[in-house]
């Protein structure tokens, strides 16, 4: 098969960053973690030595301006999307649309679904209309908002549109009114975007990597999350700290468990609840989903990736390929697996590869 892999760098996504900042003349002072979600050199080149090593014919390409016209070119069978893209909910949408618009077959799910399980009200909101649990939380625009005086603390404070902890520092854990509406200050002014406030879950965290469509949607071996190695006083989350700065390959953090050692009535309970968020969202092909107990060890969808991290290297602790490497996958068979998924739900495996 001939196979695209559009990804977004690091340096492209600094690239774009330039090239707006220009236009708009706004260079601004950027938040330490501002291209956290860009991929690294590393993960690009593995990502394509595992599709060749699958016997694709593989070509990487960076979802730039030029893409659209780049992916025309190649003309490939599939399209393997891992682009995050930069700016705005329709970020992660960007490569998908244009596929849509271009008629490529690409893997993962399709420009809605990822622009709402970016942002993290509007998925939240249809989990609930589903009666899907989801802690409570408000949308907060303004420090001078009403709603914190009585709002139920302790509370997180996270931007509305970010992934890989970006904007979730130790101190978005808020335990009364004064301290959130520092931290939400702080926030609106660094990320530029709409911040939730959202009731804060006592209990243990998990994340589950979903792969598969319709009936044959599958969860992989759940990741139990432990925060007890964290320093002492952390606030026992997965904060932007624990992921970036605590938990680094040279003095990794026994944080994850997979399989999580969990009771199996729990177990089937994460199951059936990851399995109907995915169904609702319509998450297609693959995802990971985060999810927490509350107060009385009940599980609630914390957010849903459609679009899951997929670091290489096993110390990096990237959880989609943890959970796949626990069911006897590889890297590449995990890469592999998910074309495999698409080719499927595309119709691309009955006509032998060629669309
Ligand atoms: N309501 C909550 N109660 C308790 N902890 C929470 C809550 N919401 C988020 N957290 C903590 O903050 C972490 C990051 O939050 P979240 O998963 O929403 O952010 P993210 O940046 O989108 O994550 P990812 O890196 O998975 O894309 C969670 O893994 C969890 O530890
Ligand atoms: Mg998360």
């Amino acid at each position: 098969m001939k196979l695209v892999v559009t990804y977004s760098s690091k340096d492209g996504l600094r690239r774009e960053y330039e090239r707006r900042a220009c236009r708009y003349g706004s260079v601004v002072e950027l938040p330490a973690d501002y291209f956290a979600e860009g991929d690294s050199p590393e993960t690009i080149q593995t990502v394509l030595g595992a599709f060749s090593s699958k016997g694709h014919e593989v070509i990487g390409l960076e979802a730039d301006e030029r893409v659209g016209q780049n992916l025309l070119e190649a003309a490939p069978d599939m399209v393997f999307n891992i682009a995050e893209g930069l700016y705005g909910d329709s970020r992660e949408s960007y490569v998908p649309t244009i596929c849509e618009h271009l008629g490529l077959a690409y893997s993962g799910s399709d420009p809605l679904t990822l622009a709402l399980c970016l942002n993290k009200a509007r998925a939240k909101e249809i989990l609930s209309f589903h009666g899907i649990a989801t802690p409570r939380f408000y949308v907060i625009t303004s420090v001078e908002d009403d709603r914190l005086c009585d709002f139920p603390y302790p509370g997180i404070i996270k931007p509305i549109s970010e992934g890989s902890s970006k904007g979730i520092f130790e101190d978005s854990v808020v335990k009364q009114e004064a301290a959130a509406r520092v931290s939400i200050g702080k926030m609106l002014t660094t990320y530029d975007q709409a911040v939730i406030i959202e009731e804060f879950l006592p209990g243990q965290e998990f994340t589950v990597a979903v792969w598969g469509n319709g009936p044959e949607a599958e969860v992989l071996p759940i990741i139990g999350m432990n925060f007890d190695d964290l320093p002492p006083g952390a606030n026992g989350i997965y904060s932007y700290e624990a992921k970036w700065l605590w938990d680094v390959p040279e003095k990794p953090l026994q944080i994850f468990s997979c399989p999580a050692d969990i009771s199996e009535a729990l177990r089937q309970k994460i199951e059936m609840l990851v399995l109907r968020t995915c169904a609702v969202l319509q998450v297609r092909d693959w995802g990971r989903i985060d999810v927490r107990l509350d107060h009385a060890s009940q599980p609630h969808i914390l957010e849903v990736n459609p679009l899951p991290g997929i670091l290489p290297k096993p110390e990096d602790n990237s959880c989609f390929p943890k959970a796949a490497r626990t069911a006897g996958y590889s890297y590449a068979d995990m890469l592999e697996h998910v074309v495999q998924i698409a080719m499927k739900r595309t119709g691309l495996l009955e006509c032998g590869g060629r669309a």
